[in-house]
């Protein structure tokens, strides 16, 4: 098992990665957290609750409340928390309450949500089942819901008391979904870590089979990453926003395919395939590496082919949500383990990148 420390100016505490985790739960939140209070919450979804439920609850003397959100990101939503909450108060959660978020993403952003804002907060500890929620979205107390005019325009910063990533749980997890996440590591690599970026190269096998040691050292180390950016920049004004390589035209392709048709990860995958061109365009990265960069994210392959229109694609990219005033903002690579932000791409430099990364993706974009 891996320790990491995350350090902020608003929250202290540490992120456990490890196989086993799982069995051992209530003890390992005592002392990471303190006595368990009367009133124990766990938010997750059905189907994870089927598979892991019984060992969740195998360290608890009492039994806490269970509250099930429905899977899939349409219920990420303000209906899903009104619910939630109103469960709450009628099982007599008060602000000594503690809440388990135990899921992937979704659960984890859901119930850092709820934990924010019920009764103006309360205590919440992060179980992340998905290899995404355990290197990424359980890091850095980012919590909040979709609306229908966006994703994630609703939320808030609440860092949960502590996160128990268990790398045994991700033995169930689907395929697609184990190498979506594997993109948030290589991004990892790539923007603070070269030595992460080696590891995943020279050991895709073991990582894709799911080698406990192999996993855990992929997943300590991306958060590793994450958490020492978070601790120098909580609230994304500055250092933080490297996090979003890949994402400008990730969030792009995501939007354009109406969300069904690629997993948030592989649109990040092709997202750093445009923007790998642009940096290779612009000399922050040579060729040679941008030959070895695109050959490591389709180590983790393959990511699933793409049929759009080039104009689509730049067109979406307008409306990121983390551009301020209209400025398209761009990170890109510089060398390897190292990133910068850009905020002076032209429509030109941007069309090349996506007509490549599209050409890549298999699209036929003559007769469309
Ligand atoms: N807060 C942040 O900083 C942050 C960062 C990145 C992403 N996110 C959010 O995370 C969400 C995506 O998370 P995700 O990729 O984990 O998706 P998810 O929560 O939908 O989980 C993916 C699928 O895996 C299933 N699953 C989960 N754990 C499993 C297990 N151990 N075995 C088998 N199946 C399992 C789920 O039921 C679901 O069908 C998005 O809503 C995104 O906005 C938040
Ligand atoms: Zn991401």
């Amino acid at each position: 098992m891996q320790t990491i420390r995350v350090e902020t100016p608003s929250a202290e505490y540490d992120i456990f990665a490890g196989s086993g985790l799982l069995e051992t739960l209530a003890p390992r939140i005592e002392r990471a957290v303190g006595k368990l209070p009367r009133r124990v919450f766990v938010l997750t979804s059905a189907p994870i609750w089927a598979l892991w439920g019984e060992a969740f609850l195998s360290s608890f003397a009492d039994a806490p409340v269970v509250l099930f959100l429905e899977p899939g990101e349409k219920h990420k939503t303000m209906a899903s928390v009104d619910k939630l909450l109103r469960q709450m108060a009628r099982a007599g959660a008060d602000r000594g309450s503690l809440l388990i978020a135990f899921g992937g993403g979704i659960v984890g952003d859901v119930g850092g949500f709820l934990a924010a804002i019920y009764m103006r907060g309360i205590s919440y500890v992060q179980v992340p089942t998905t290899f995404l929620a355990q290197v990424d979205s359980s890091v850095g107390g980012k919590v909040g819901v979709n609306l229908p005019e966006g994703k994630n325009l609703v939320g808030n910063f609440h860092h949960p008391r502590a996160v128990f990533a268990d790398i045994a749980v991700l033995g169930t997890l689907p395929e697609r979904e184990l190498k979506a996440g594997l993109m948030e590591s290589i991004k990892a690599g790539i923007i603070r870590d070269r030595t992460l970026l080696r590891f995943m190269e020279e050991h895709a096998d073991q990582v894709l089979a799911r080698d406990a040691k192999a996993l855990e050292k992929v997943i300590a180390t991306s958060i590793r990453m994450k958490a020492g950016v978070v601790n120098r920049d909580e609230h994304e004004n500055g250092l933080r926003m490297i996090l979003n390589l890949g994402h400008t035209v990730g969030h792009a392709l995501e939007q354009s395919t109406g969300y069904k048709v690629l997993l948030h990860g592989e649109a990040v995958g092709w997202g750093m395939i445009a923007v790998l061109h642009l940096a290779r365009q612009r000399g922050t990265i040579s060729a040679s590496q941008f030959a070895r960069l695109e050959k490591a994210i389709h180590l983790y392959g393959p990511l699933p082919p793409l049929n759009l229109r080039p104009e689509k694609v730049v067109a979406a990219t307008g409306g990121d949500k983390k551009n301020v005033g209209g400025v398209r903002r761009f990170v890109l690579p510089v060398g390897i383990g190292d990133a910068g932000v850009v905020e002076d791409v032209a429509p030109s430099e941007l069309d090349a990148a996506v007509r490549y990364m599209l050409a890549q993706a298999g699209a036929n974009t003559a007769n469309r």
